[in-house]
């Protein structure tokens, strides 16, 4: 399905023609657990997500904003300004995907009353679906303390990117008996306190597997395995911005080496005044 977009200047929102498909519900979303895979992709701008939107059931507003948009060394250092003003633009720019914001580090761990507190920001100031937050059996007590106020909330296990200083990297996940069973029981908690969905991120394919048969909910993978219920990448990655990416990422395109080429070739034509021509600039009317 392809759009035009015509700017309304008064609200800044883009409008598409024609008219939108409804946009997808969380309980659309939980209902396709063994069915038609769920697909996900990052967004954090406006024209992006209207790129994405009509290809895709869910945009995640993550946390990797820190190193894709802003240069962070990781996420650790992104804050929930960041968070609320990504994640309005993504749902400004979609129509169709259920729109997912990522709670940052240091805005949800301290109490439920805490991540009450930052994720009813989020949903309010963003116009968001839901919220995701990484952790495990020590979370479950939040997440069940979110979704029980009505706060659509999605799980995030095995390589968890805010906790990359107490993992010591980002490595796959799962590969001794203890590191796998803790996983697994990582997973059943957050699903039996009521997340919608989970990420299952960096594990071994045979754990991906069995969490995704052993809770109730859609599993997404990244670094997981093709049968989870549905799969994610962050959108520079797949697009090829970055030379060097993880191992679970597939390049779709090479967009780093199209961008490099259209600015050298812009350089070029600016350095031999050949651009603007007649066709760029403006001539008096009489
Ligand atoms: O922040 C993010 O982009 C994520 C995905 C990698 C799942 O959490």
């Amino acid at each position: 399905m392809s759009a035009t977009y015509t700017l309304d200047t008064s609200t800044s929102r883009a409008n598409p023609t024609p008219a939108p498909m409804k946009r997808l519900t969380v309980p659309a979303i939980q209902k396709r657990k063994g069915g038609e895979p769920l697909v996900m992709l990052t967004a954090y701008t406006a024209r992006m997500a209207q790129l994405l939107d009509p290809h895709c059931d869910l945009l995640l507003v993550g946390d990797s904003l820190g190193q894709v948009i802003y240069g962070l060394p990781s996420s650790v250092p992104v804050s929930l300004d960041m968070m609320c003003a990504h994640g309005a633009a993504v749902v400004r720019g979609s129509y169709h995907s259920v729109v997912i914001v990522d709670m940052p580090f240091g805005s949800y761990e301290a109490s439920p009353q805490a991540a009450f507190a930052s994720a009813a920001r989020v949903m309010k100031e963003t116009g968001a679906a839901g919220v995701k937050l990484e952790g495990g059996e020590a979370m479950a007590e939040t997440v069940a303390f979110l979704a029980a106020r009505g706060i659509p909330v999605v799980g995030h296990v095995g390589l968890t990117p805010q906790a990359v200083n107490a993992l010591g990297g980002y490595g796959a996940r799962g590969r001794s008996e203890l590191e796998r069973g803790k996983i697994l029981s990582d997973s059943r908690a957050i699903a039996e306190a009521g997340a919608f969905a989970i990420v299952v991120e960096g594990v071994i394919e045979p754990l991906a597997i069995d969490i995704t048969r052993a809770v109730a909910c859609p599993t997404i993978g990244i670094g997981g395995s093709a049968e989870c219920d549905g799969q994610v990448l962050v959108i520079d990655d797949m697009l090829g911005m970055f030379e060097r990416v993880p191992r679970f990422v597939k390049r779709f395109d090479d967009l780093a080496t199209r961008i490099s080429d259209a600015a050298a070739a812009y350089a070029a034509e600016v350095r031999a005044r050949t651009f603007p021509t007649s066709e760029q600039t403006y001539q008096r009317k009489d």
